[in-house]
């Protein structure tokens, strides 16, 4: 997708994050446990939650616009077990039909989005009444010194060397303002996930789509 080219970042996210999966994979587990039916999952980076959906999924959509990383997704999608399309796209402009899956799927990437609050009416929109936004995301710290530092770096070097990532972001609250009810919430930290200030803590949950589930 063009303007999501970031060549050295994709690389460099896939070698790390095959370093960091001994300590993630529990938690992209957890984030994926209990799912079933169709499933969009947005910003899949190289696939790395692809090997942990469990076998009640009929079917994920992953939608990955830079280049590097959706070909590594691509490979990963062969290895999974349950069927996995990726493809390219934004999360600002999924490209799946109104209420058409049962999950969405956000991790680690509401910091990159240009615009969270247009990905997350997206994943409104594409979920059925009462479907679930399950997240896995590094949001701004509680004390407000290192929300300070964060900001700062926000403003200059953090998104030109993270792909568009941002340290500083209060992606709860931003899902809770896009119509989602939190159902689960879970704080983590780099004692839990290996990652580091500027990228800690972390939150892990579920958000409830506005409606009744059919
Ligand atoms: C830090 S990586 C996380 C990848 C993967 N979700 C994971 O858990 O490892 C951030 C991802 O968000 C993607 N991304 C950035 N902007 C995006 C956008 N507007 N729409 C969808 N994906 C985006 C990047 O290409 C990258 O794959």
């Amino acid at each position: 997708m063009a303007g999501h080219r970031h060549p050295l970042f994709a690389r460099f996210y896939a070698r790390t994050s095959t370093l960091m999966e001994r300590r993630l994979a529990a938690h992209r587990r957890s984030l994926l446990d209990g799912l079933t039916g169709r499933v969009i999952e947005v910003g899949a980076g190289p696939g790395a939650n692809f090997a942990h959906y469990p076998p009640e999924v009929t079917g994920v959509l992953a939608v990955e616009p830079e280049p590097h990383l959706r070909g590594l997704a691509q490979t990963a999608a062969r290895h999974a077990p349950v069927p996995v399309e990726v493809i390219d796209g934004i999360a600002e402009r999924l490209p799946a039909d109104d209420a058409s899956c049962d999950a969405a799927v956000a991790s680690l990437v509401l910091c990159s989005v240009t615009d969270p609050a247009a990905a997350l009416a997206e994943m409104r929109r594409v979920l059925k009444p009462g479907g679930r936004l399950r997240f896995f995301e590094h949001v701004a710290a509680e004390a407000p010194a290192r929300r300070r530092v964060q900001k700062s770096l926000d403003a200059t070097v953090w998104p030109l060397l993270g792909g568009g990532c941002h340290a500083g972001r209060d992606t709860a609250g931003a899902i809770e303002r896009a119509g989602f009810t939190l159902t689960h919430l879970e704080r983590l930290g780099r004692a839990d996930t290996g990652m580091p200030f500027p990228a800690a803590p972390q939150i892990i949950g579920t958000a409830t789509a506005p409606g009744e589930r059919p």
